[in-house]
């Protein structure tokens, strides 16, 4: 399946998938922060849109994966390493040196891809969730409080 994903760049004046990157981040306040600043990749499996990423300008030759989702039933298919692999080249050829992503604390399944996929842990967010999420978050039985940022060198 992962293999007849097209993933391609969304242009401007086409539709923003809030409803992927809502998976990824329940605050559409923050999602709309980090739009206007960022390219929004989609993989498109078939006609449907399956999957997406942003990646977010932070100057200084540094970019930073904000959001990444897939629909919730073609996850676990291998589409997630598709995509941030094609971020990561992408990132590449776009003159990037420094790739950063962060995700929860609690968020075990994210922080074993992004470290198998290279990414290494370099800082924590304190209380970012716990600050800015209206809701408390809990996964694999633990609650969500920091952000865990990690960095690639590319
Ligand atoms: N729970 C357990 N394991 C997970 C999880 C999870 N939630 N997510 C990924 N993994 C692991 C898989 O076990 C797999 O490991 P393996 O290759 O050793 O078997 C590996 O990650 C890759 O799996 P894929 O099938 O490529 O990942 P998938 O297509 O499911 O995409 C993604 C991963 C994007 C995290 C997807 O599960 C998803 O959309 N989750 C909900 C939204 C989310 O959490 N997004 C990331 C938030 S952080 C951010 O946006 C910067």
């Amino acid at each position: 399946m992962k293999d007849d994903i097209i993933i391609t760049e969304c242009m401007q004046g086409e539709p923003v998938p809030y409803t992927l990157l809502l998976i990824a981040d329940p605050s559409k306040e923050n999602v709309d922060a980090y739009i206007p600043g960022s390219r929004i990749y989609t993989a498109v499996l078939q006609g449907e849109t399956i999957g997406c990423y942003a990646l977010y300008d932070l100057g200084s030759h540094s970019m930073e994966i904000k959001n990444i989702a897939v629909s919730e039933k073609h996850q676990g298919r291998g589409i997630g390493t598709a995509l941030l692999n094609h971020a990561i080249e992408n990132a590449r050829v776009l003159g990037v040196q420094t790739l950063v992503i962060g995700t929860g604390n609690s968020s075990i399944g994210q922080l074993h891809l992004y470290q198998k996929l290279g990414f290494r842990i370099t800082g924590i967010k304190k209380d970012l969730f716990r600050d800015n999420y209206k809701d408390r978050i809990f996964e694999n039985g633990i609650e969500c409080i920091d952000m865990i940022m990690l960095e690639m060198r590319l």
